[in-house]
């Protein structure tokens, strides 16, 4: 099968969070599977030099794009890795060349307009006619219209569209005279079944729900909730009417990349046969880096998240004061909104030698996180898979989380009684019960420690790679194209 992916973000390029991760880690993964993969991704400005390098130029051509008649420069970047991925980087400086992936809807419409457009056009002018166009989140989100209007008489009319939902929150919203400024679509795809949100506003990822043949998200938890009100984000009632062509898949990590036998950024790397002596070594050299206390019999808590409302960082501020004692220290990595930067900021000043918050997007930095803490609070108001709670069971520590979304469906519960579950959990979202579920497992990890490195070492033993979700996409464009 032959499968192009369209998206904004993929490591090793540009990351902002798990999208970036998945759009590398799974086509890797369907490679392996016997798949043709390239990758479709926007030539930013952003992309480290040393990648920019590597790229060979292709081709380039006009495109039509605006109602006005003006066409636009496309030109073809590629970059082939050696797991056999192609990558195909969409170039216009116009569009590519800000700081950031992301700066705010002003610029984000227009530039995710030209890019879900030149993405077809670029597949058309290669020449590449894939069996199954795979697109991701509302930045990719008008790839199935333009697919399925102006792209049906093409070649690329044969090939059938997967849109997968990463974070309904963001949906690509604006008023609709400058979506229909910039994408010159026709005017029956602005309805409320499609791409129309209400009388003013278009929404995007809306009419590309509507188009795709297919629609995924990251867990079957998340399906399930994005139908309902409290979860849909506006969307619900639109998702349950779609819901026959709804699939939940849920994300694996790249496991050569978090992989604690053989991680360059760590002190000590380790694996299920020295993990116990070794992490607190991992411990150590993690306390001593950021000025902490070092004694590697006091429990450390880390979180490593982007810092909005989604990740539960109302509930973490809250239960901090409570958290800290003599023998209880808490790592934090993350940048976002300022309020937490700020709270966090404070913390850390407030319990000197006890709190660190590294405000700073740092790679290797989260790496000697995930190595050298006990446990990972992941707290989310909703969260659509997670990837850092699975990252964290491949390095022996210990997830907290909020049954919710793909959290609720990678980690079990553990049980006293059995003694068996991967981390520990809780419902509501209520900081009383994230205070409880981290005292038990502050719990278990002083009184009894034997039970607690069971548990580490089974969840070094879980599977979390992309093996089996792999297969499960693969099934999916195999029923597409049957
Ligand atoms: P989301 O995509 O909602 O941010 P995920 O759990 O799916 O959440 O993915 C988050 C990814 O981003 C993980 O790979 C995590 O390690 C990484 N990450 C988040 N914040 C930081 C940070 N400040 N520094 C380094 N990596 C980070
Ligand atoms: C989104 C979600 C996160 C998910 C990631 C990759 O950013 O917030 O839960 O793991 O996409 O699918």
């Amino acid at each position: 099968r032959s499968i192009a992916f369209i998206g904004s973000e993929c490591y090793p390029f540009v990351k902002t969070g798990g999208l970036g991760d998945v759009m590398y880690a799974l086509p890797k993964a369907l490679v392996k599977q016997n798949c043709d993969v390239k990758v479709i991704l926007p030539r930013y400005a952003c992309i480290k030099q040393e990648w920019q390098e590597k790229m060979v130029y292709r081709g380039a051509f006009d495109m039509d794009l605006r109602s006005d008649g003006r066409s636009f420069y496309v030109g073809i970047m590629e970059y082939v890795d050696d797991s056999g991925v192609v990558y195909d980087f969409i170039d216009n400086q116009d569009f590519f060349s800000y700081g950031n992936p992301y700066t705010n809807l002003v610029d984000d419409i227009p530039r995710f307009c030209y890019f879900s457009k030149a993405a077809l056009a670029a597949l058309n002018f290669l020449d590449w006619t894939p069996d199954v166009i795979h697109c991701h989140d509302w930045q990719a989100g008008l790839v199935p219209l333009f697919l399925k209007t102006m792209f049906q008489n093409t070649e690329l009319g044969r090939s059938k569209v997967v849109l997968t939902i990463h974070n309904l929150r963001f949906q690509g919203k604006y008023n609709i005279p400058t979506i229909k400024y910039w994408t010159n679509l026709p005017d029956y795809v602005f309805n409320e079944g499609a791409l129309q949100q209400d009388w003013t506003e278009a929404n995007i990822l809306k009419g590309g729900l509507a188009y795709a043949d297919m629609i995924s998200t990251v867990s079957g938890t998340y399906a399930q909730e994005i139908q309902s009100p409290e979860y849909g984000e506006g969307l619900d009632a639109h998702l349950r009417y779609h819901s026959w062509k709804l699939r939940g898949i849920v994300n694996g990590i790249d496991v050569d990349i978090w992989d604690p036998a053989h991680d360059k950024f760590i002190a000590a790397p380790y694996d299920g046969g020295n993990v116990i002596e070794r992490k607190r070594e991992d411990k150590r050299a993690l306390q001593e880096e950021l000025g902490l206390e070092v004694d590697d019999g006091k429990m450390i808590l880390g979180l490593i998240s982007r810092l909005t409302d989604q990740k539960g960082l109302d509930l973490v501020n809250a239960v901090i004061p409570g958290l800290v004692d003599g023998n209880t220290q808490i790592v934090l990595l993350g940048t976002g909104d300022a309020q937490y930067e700020d709270s966090f900021r404070y913390y850390e000043n407030a319990y000197k030698g006890t709190v660190c918050s590294n405000i700073m997007y740092d790679e290797a930095r989260s790496h000697q996180i995930y190595a050298g803490v006990d446990a990972l609070m992941v707290p989310s108001r909703f969260e659509p898979c997670g990837l850092t709670q699975l990252i964290a069971m491949r390095y022996g520590t210990i997830p907290i989380v909020r049954e919710t979304g793909g959290l609720k469906d990678t980690v079990e519960p553990y049980n006293k009684f059995s003694n068996q579950g991967n981390g520990f959990t809780f419902d509501r979202y209520d900081a009383g019960l994230l205070y409880d579920a981290v005292n038990r497992a502050k719990t278990l990890f002083f009184t009894n420690r034997f039970c607690w490195d069971e548990m580490v070492q089974r969840d070094m033993a879980k599977d979390v790679s992309w093996e089996k979700s792999a297969k499960q996409y693969r099934d999916l464009y195999l029923e597409l194209t049957q």
